[in-house]
């Protein structure tokens, strides 16, 4: 797409907004964010996902300052129990809202868990350049200095800015915005969690206004070939870790399982164990199976044809992709075809 055209569909959506406070629909489905404990200082081993969304917007009064905020309740769960049906009904539920004339942007409040899935699930299907802006919390609702109330805030502002038009799927917390394809979860509790590793944020929210510094150079969103509004399953995909002495149990399981896809999230750059391991997938490769090598490393770029004969096996490589997002994109490169240079293209492109 040209830049100019993407600048007019930009300067197009920015300005479609009427006059006066943006209009942001918050789709609430569980979390901490959304989590109650035993009491205000309990900020583990509390329960996720038991606050609604009623509840969580009549918390922050100050929001009705910011923006015409209306809240929906798409599903209440901790988000370590997501899956494709949760997704696939966000994602349509999303797609609907924001064709709508009368929605500016959205705020999906979510369990910290798996966000950076969420987010890039949503990155790669979200058919507008509207602001789509994920946000959970490390602290529950009913904890000291919890984060929730604050995160949502800036989420809102953030989702009803003309800033965050065409930047993608974004997610924002502790006044941090990332990029959904670049941002994963460091710690396993502290409020300052979420990460762009080595890439960076893309900017702060600082005095209730957002400040981008940078922005994503890949394909999403508006820009993406990826359409799931006629599907109800996406294609089996799994993820086998690499470790020092690996066996290859796990991917003949999956292949016996039905896996279309494998993501082999491996040591060092991709690097595949052998005797046990590179057979085992040669042998999935020739079953039909797409092999996608990642890497457990967290940062780089895993090279074609570095540790593997790739174009010998007909393997794909993830780019920086981590495991858990590689296996995102493969998931619904699947739904499209079966061709690994089409693939591959699809992971130096996204
Ligand atoms: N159960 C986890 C989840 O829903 C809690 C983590 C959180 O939301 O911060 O992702």
């Amino acid at each position: 797409m040209s830049v100019l055209f993407a600048l007019l569909i930009s300067f197009d959506v920015a300005n479609a907004r009427g006059p006066g406070l943006p209009n942001v629909m918050v789709l609430a489905t569980g979390g901490t964010i959304a989590g109650s404990g035993a009491s205000s200082t309990t900020v583990v081993g509390y329960t996720a996902a038991t606050v609604g969304i009623e509840t969580l917007l009549n918390a922050v009064p100050e929001l009705k300052t910011v923006a015409n905020v209306k809240g929906e309740q798409v599903f209440q769960i901790a988000s370590e129990n997501m899956n494709n049906d949760y997704w696939l009904k966000l994602a349509k539920r999303v797609n609907t809202l924001l064709a709508q004339d009368d929605v500016d942007g959205i705020v999906i409040t979510h369990g910290t868990d798996t966000i950076e899935e969420t987010s890039y699930f949503l990155d790669l299907v979200v058919k507008s350049k509207k602001p789509v802006v994920v946000v959970g919390a490390m602290r529950p609702s009913t904890a000291i200095s919890a984060d929730g109330p604050i995160n949502l805030f800036n989420a809102v502002i953030l989702a009803g800015s003309d800033e965050a038009v065409g930047k993608g799927v974004l997610v924002a917390l502790n006044d941090q915005i990332n990029a959904a394809r670049d941002v994963t979860k460091n710690n396993t509790s502290t409020a300052d969690t979420f990460r762009t590793p080595e890439l960076g944020f893309l900017g702060y929210m600082q005095g209730n206004k957002p400040y981008f510094y940078r922005q994503s150079t890949r394909r999403h969103t508006a820009d993406s070939e990826f359409d799931v509004s006629s599907l109800d399953v996406l294609p089996q995909v799994d993820i086998v870790y690499g470790y020092a002495n690996m066996n290859r149990v796990a991917i003949d399981a999956f292949v016996a399982a039905g896996a279309k896809g494998i993501v082999h999230a491996g040591v060092g750059d991709g690097s595949l164990a052998r005797p046990a391991v590179e057979p085992a997938l040669d042998e999935a490769r020739k079953k039909g199976v797409v092999i996608v090598r990642s890497s457990r490393v967290g940062n780089g770029i895993v090279a074609r044809n570095g540790e593997a004969k790739d174009d010998e096996h007909d393997f794909v490589v993830s780019d920086t992709l981590n495991p858990q997002k590689a296996r995102i994109l493969l998931m619904l490169a699947l739904t499209k075809t079966t061709d690994t240079k089409e693939i591959q293209r699809m992971f130096f492109t996204y």
